[in-house]
């Protein structure tokens, strides 16, 4: 018997070797009718790892480093995942426009992702489970609230609480940043269970703590999505995020239970009752474990990426005082300083609708979308995408594409409006921070209720300002994680004397 020793030091074994490891790969390029996207040469194994991983890397920093190199379709490796970046405004909108026939589904080979979702609820399902928990969630939603005067009770009592906090604190710094995460998370709560939390609540902190958790840690880039081994490790952050995940698990088992014993179905309370009554119809999507799989969901969705916003808000606040003082005087025209501000006022308040889209589109909170994939080898802008790949939108390259936008890196809330200062949906198909097509966040609209609300209460209330003597925010983007933040900064919110 020859060793591989023997084999390695004799060349005609090694010429053989490569010849032969040459015509696999020529074949195999071969099985594509268009080439394989662009991208940086890969390392045997790791692949491109080592540009994805790095300690505190910010995803949308190097897709732009790649968009310069390789042009708007680009291919990575991440071990034997083979990543596709789509960037900038044209490819973008072409795979949005085609995403219900190529691009709608969510990866099953990301091992971390199955480990933690086990195909149940809506971020990483397909087919039949993901749309029906949609329908049902966009539906009840809209029946508990998004566009209805209940919900938009809520959030003005959430506002109220939230300028009391900032009250309290009396114009001195302070970093809120986890008081707009209780104040999220508590719209959810509303629409879920139907109550919301004292912000001293210790469950409600423990709650918030693990979804950030959970959030921070839930990447793509997660080493065990790749080398599921890992988690053997000590230290795994899979297991650390299963371990959070379990946390949630148990409130929302307790909560889920607790409707079940008051349960009327002639008075339907909130979107768990709804589930409730839904359950045992027939649909095989309405189970307990999807139900509980949403509820996460909704949370971690919906609590890191509104609260991020505000806080995006109001350091652009503080770093631009003449856009603050015309949004302070829009709502003094408006709404003035007796009542609270209403969804219904939007319209008479150009300036806030412009100042939120920008804030939007500006920070680019979500930076690229979760991964989507395709089923089949997939012919798109020339290349081939091959099958199983995880393609991922940048959308933080096309809310910064300098064709579209001009001058992508000035906020300018002006953009959004016309000569006579009216609003105007400039770049629609353009503007998709919560990105577009079947796919798309399901919470857009709720989100958007939270900003008008949120901002034109707290800019009505207060006067934000850099603490004495300190720099104006640093507006770099911090990415962790899975969305784009700003370095942590004392705010002062200093109150208007009534
Ligand atoms: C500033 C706030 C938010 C931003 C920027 C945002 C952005 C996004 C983006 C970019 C996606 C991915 C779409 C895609 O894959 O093409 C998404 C998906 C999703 N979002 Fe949001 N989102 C926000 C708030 C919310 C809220 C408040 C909720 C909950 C009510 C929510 C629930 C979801 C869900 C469940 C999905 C998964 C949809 C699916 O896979 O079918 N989001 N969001
Ligand atoms: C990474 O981020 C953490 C938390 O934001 C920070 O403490 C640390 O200094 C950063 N490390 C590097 C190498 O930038
Ligand atoms: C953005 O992309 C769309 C769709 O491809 C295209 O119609 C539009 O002209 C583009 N906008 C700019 C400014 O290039
Ligand atoms: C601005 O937009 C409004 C509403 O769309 C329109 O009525 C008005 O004529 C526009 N003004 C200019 C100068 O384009």
């Amino acid at each position: 018997m020859m060793d591989i020793t023997q084999i390695l030091t004799n060349p005609r074994y090694v010429l053989a070797l490569v010849v032969i490891a040459f015509t696999i790969w020529y074949m195999r390029r071969k099985r594509y009718s268009k080439p394989l996207p662009p991208g940086p040469t890969p390392w045997p194994l790791i692949g491109n790892l080592p540009l994805l991983a790095q300690k505190n890397v910010s995803v949308h920093k190097v897709a732009k480093q790649l968009q310069g190199k390789y042009g708007n379709v680009v291919k990575l490796q991440a071990g034997p995942a083979t990543l596709i970046f789509l960037m900038g405004n044209e490819t973008i909108q072409k795979a949005t426009h085609e995403m219900d026939n190529k691009f709608k589904y969510r990866p099953n080979n990301l091992f971390g992702f199955n480990y933690i979702f086990k195909n149940k609820g809506i971020l990483f399902t397909n087919g039949d489970v993901n749309s029906a928990l949609r329908k049902y969630a966009l539906g009840t939603m809209r029946e508990f609230g998004v566009g209805k005067r209940s919900l938009e009770e809520r959030i003005q009592e959430e506002a109220r609480m939230l300028c009391q906090v900032l009250e309290s604190k009396n114009g001195q710094p302070n970093y809120f940043m986890n008081n707009f995460k209780m104040a999220a998370s508590n719209i959810i709560a509303g629409i879920v269970y139907g109550s919301r939390f004292e912000y001293d609540d210790p469950i409600f902190k423990r709650l918030l703590s693990n979804i950030d958790i959970v959030f921070k840690n839930l990447t793509p880039i997660l080493p065990e999505n790749f080398v599921p081994l890992l988690r053997f490790l000590p230290g795994s952050k899979l297991m650390k995020t299963e371990k959070h995940f379990k946390d949630v698990e148990r409130y929302t088992r307790t909560q889920i239970e607790e409707h079940r014993a008051t349960f009327d179905p002639e008075n339907v309370r909130d979107f768990v009752d709804m589930f409730l009554k839904k359950e045992g119809s027939g649909d095989p999507a309405m189970t307990e474990d999807n139900l509980h799989r949403v509820i996460v969901e909704l949370y971690i969705a919906g609590t890191d990426t509104t609260a991020n916003t505000i806080v995006w808000g109001i350091l652009l606040l503080i770093t631009y005082p003449d856009i603050q003082k015309k949004l302070r005087a829009e709502i003094l025209k408006v709404v003035g300083t007796e009542r609270y501000i209403r969804l219904e006022d939007k319209h008479n308040m150009p300036y806030l609708r412009a100042f939120m889209n920008e804030v939007q589109r500006f920070s680019a909170v979500a930076p690229q979308t979760p991964p989507h994939t395709v089923l089949e080898d997939t012919e798109f802008e020339g290349y081939t995408i091959p099958k199983n790949s995880n393609v991922f939108l940048i959308l933080f390259t096309l809310l910064h594409d300098a064709d579209v936008w001009g001058d992508p890196d000035n906020f300018r809330p002006e953009r959004f409006l016309n000569e006579t200062g009216e609003y105007v949906e400039l770049n629609k198909d353009s503007f998709i921070p919560f990105s577009a097509g079947g796919r798309s966040c399901i919470g857009k609209h709720l989100a958007r209720m939270e900003f008008l609300l949120f901002f034109g209460t707290l800019v009505q209330k207060f006067e934000f300002k850099a603490p004495p003597g300190a720099d104006l925010p640093s507006l770099e983007r911090i990415q962790s994680g899975v969305t784009c933040q700003t370095k942590p900064y004392d705010i002062c919110a200093v109150p208007f004397s009534q």
